[in-house]
């Protein structure tokens, strides 16, 4: 099979709770190997598929990167990545030893076409020796730009076909563009060397357990569909808060900002997945066909609807943070945004006039994601004592990270008084399940071996999520800045994103 195309899997729960499978032998070539990714992420997870036993007899990985390591210095940076990233501490020796003797470096420069050549080569010598055969997986964690250059250089040494019987996918890191015409050309540029079936856009968001188990929540249970829509749910808060601030990353993060790094994928990715309909099975094409429809159905956001902020000094939990344009590799002068919120609106029947709330920020108080559907009040005063607006309105609150869980929230009457009090029924997987999650990098990486995309982005999904942001980042670049840094680091964005909701009626959750 040489398209890398998923066999569509039968039915939506059995496939959502499918046991793992274990892909074919294959060979994973990581291009950017020497990166920050590759150390933190990439092989640490390769790593705990190891030590689970779900990877293949024979799997094999392939660093590709300029620096001048060979595979033993290659192997002694990823030990020492997975000792300080791996889930599952510390590093067992043999299983290590046995592992890391299927990993090899291979140095070149993503412009060199001798390069890719002895790549070709040495991939041949893998299939022979390790049994391979033929089936590779090409991982881009370069920095984007790298990424067409990296792209036509494997379709012209014929590395975008497998040998006989074998098979080919690439995963394409984010960001995957950075507005909807840049996003396009990547697109064309992809898919004059791949077919849509071997390409895999990640975002890590849609490896998450919880993220994952949204679809499960919402159609594995008959009680909550029913009331998830327009006649009873108020409105939906999504939330992706941070407490770090930029760190390491200020060159990369100052040509980005918080709508490209966050919005743009990950909130997005939650907003559909609460928002779309039941796919008619669990697979790639029908659930992403529900996901497309939801953007599509998403009314253009005007500027008002939407709030930017940047972080100036400040302190989080008590630790000292120096302001945005203060971190290295930021413009002093930077106009870049920290903090988004806006508001949209998915003009469907199902949720015709629910406002969707989303906001992200780095430097908040709090690292905390969560997704919250907050429901219609009760429409009538019945308590005397309590009037209908001091009643808390119900909230279904999931939990996305940490803590991760789901609560409940409902009016209760307090034992021997005539007053009325909110209280939660509360889900948590640490408590329910007691095993620590696979992380979002185990999943997509496996998933992407197996041949099942459901949990990658699609081409026309990047495409329209782009397609509606764009035209906020045009006006955002138009207009005058707001007046950068407008909230400290440590607290819950700008006053303006306060006064933003407020003026709906509503207020943020507090977290
Ligand atoms: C990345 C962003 O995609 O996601 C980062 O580039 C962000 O800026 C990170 O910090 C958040 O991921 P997580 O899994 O820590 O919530």
């Amino acid at each position: 099979m040489n398209d890398g195309v998923a066999t569509p899997l039968e039915n939506p729960l059995r496939a959502g709770l499918r046991l793992w499978r274990t892909p074919e032998p294959c060979t994973v070539v990581i291009f950017g190997a020497s990166g920050d990714l590759t150390s933190r992420k990439l092989v640490p997870a390769l790593y705990n598929l190891a030590r689970e036993r779900r990877l293949p007899g024979g799997f094999s990985v392939v660093g590709f990167a300029r620096r001048a390591w060979d595979d033993a210095t290659f192997r002694q940076v990823l030990l020492e990545g997975v000792n300080a990233n791996s889930r599952a501490r510390p590093v067992e020796e043999a299983l290590w030893a046995s592992f890391a003797e299927g990993i090899f470096y291979h140095r070149a420069s993503f412009d060199d076409p001798a390069g890719y050549a002895r790549l070709a080569a040495r991939l041949a010598a893998i299939d022979a020796t390790r049994d391979t055969g033929g089936n590779r997986v090409f991982y881009l964690a370069t920095p984007p730009e790298a990424y067409p250059e990296i792209i036509a250089q494997l379709g012209a040494h014929g590395l975008n076909r497998s040998p006989e019987g074998g098979w080919t996918r690439i995963i394409i890191e984010k960001p995957f563009g950075r507005d909807l015409e840049s996003a396009r050309d990547l697109n064309r540029q992809v898919l004059a060397v791949f077919d849509e079936g071997q390409v895999y856009r990640i975002d890590h968001y849609l490896g998450k357990e919880t993220v994952q188990n949204l679809l499960v929540f919402r159609f594995a249970n008959g009680i909550f569909e029913p009331i998830w829509n327009r006649r009873y749910v108020d409105h939906v808060q999504i939330t992706v808060a941070e407490s770090l601030g930029v760190e390491d990353r200020g060159g990369y993060y100052d040509r980005a900002g918080a709508l490209r790094d966050m919005i743009q994928n990950h909130l997005t990715q939650l907003l559909t997945l609460t928002a779309m309909e039941p796919p008619v099975a669990y697979d790639a094409d029908a659930v992403r066909d529900e996901k497309v429809k939801v953007l599509r159905a998403i009314q253009p956001i005007a500027s008002e609807a939407t709030v930017r902020g940047q972080y100036g000094p400040g302190s989080v939990s008590g630790r000292p943070v120096r302001g945005y344009r203060d971190e290295r590799g930021v413009a002093p002068d930077s106009q870049t945004e920290t903090y988004v919120a806006l508001k949209l609106f998915v003009e469907n029947w199902r949720w015709a006039g629910v406002p969707f709330y989303l906001r992200s920020g780095k430097a908040l108080p709090r690292r905390v994601s969560e997704i919250a559907v907050q429901f219609r009040r009760v429409p009538t005063l019945l308590f005397a004592s309590t009037p209908v607006n001091d009643i808390e309105p119900n909230v279904l609150a999931i939990r996305i990270q940490p803590d991760e869980g789901i609560t409940l929230k409902f009016s209760s009457k307090v034992p021997g008084q005539a007053q009325i009090r909110p209280v939660t029924m509360d889900f948590r997987y640490g408590t329910s399940f007691g095993v620590a999650s696979p992380e979002a990098y185990e999943r997509l990486l496996l998933d992407c071996m197996l041949g099942d995309s459901t949990l990658f982005t699609r081409r026309d999904e990047v495409e329209a999520s782009w397609a509606l942001l764009t035209p906020i980042l045009e006006s955002w670049a138009a207009g005058p800045a707001q007046a950068f840094p407008n909230y400290e680091a440590g607290t819950w964005g700008p006053a303006a994103a306060d006064a933003f909701i407020a003026r709906d009626g509503r207020a943020w959750r507090r977290l």
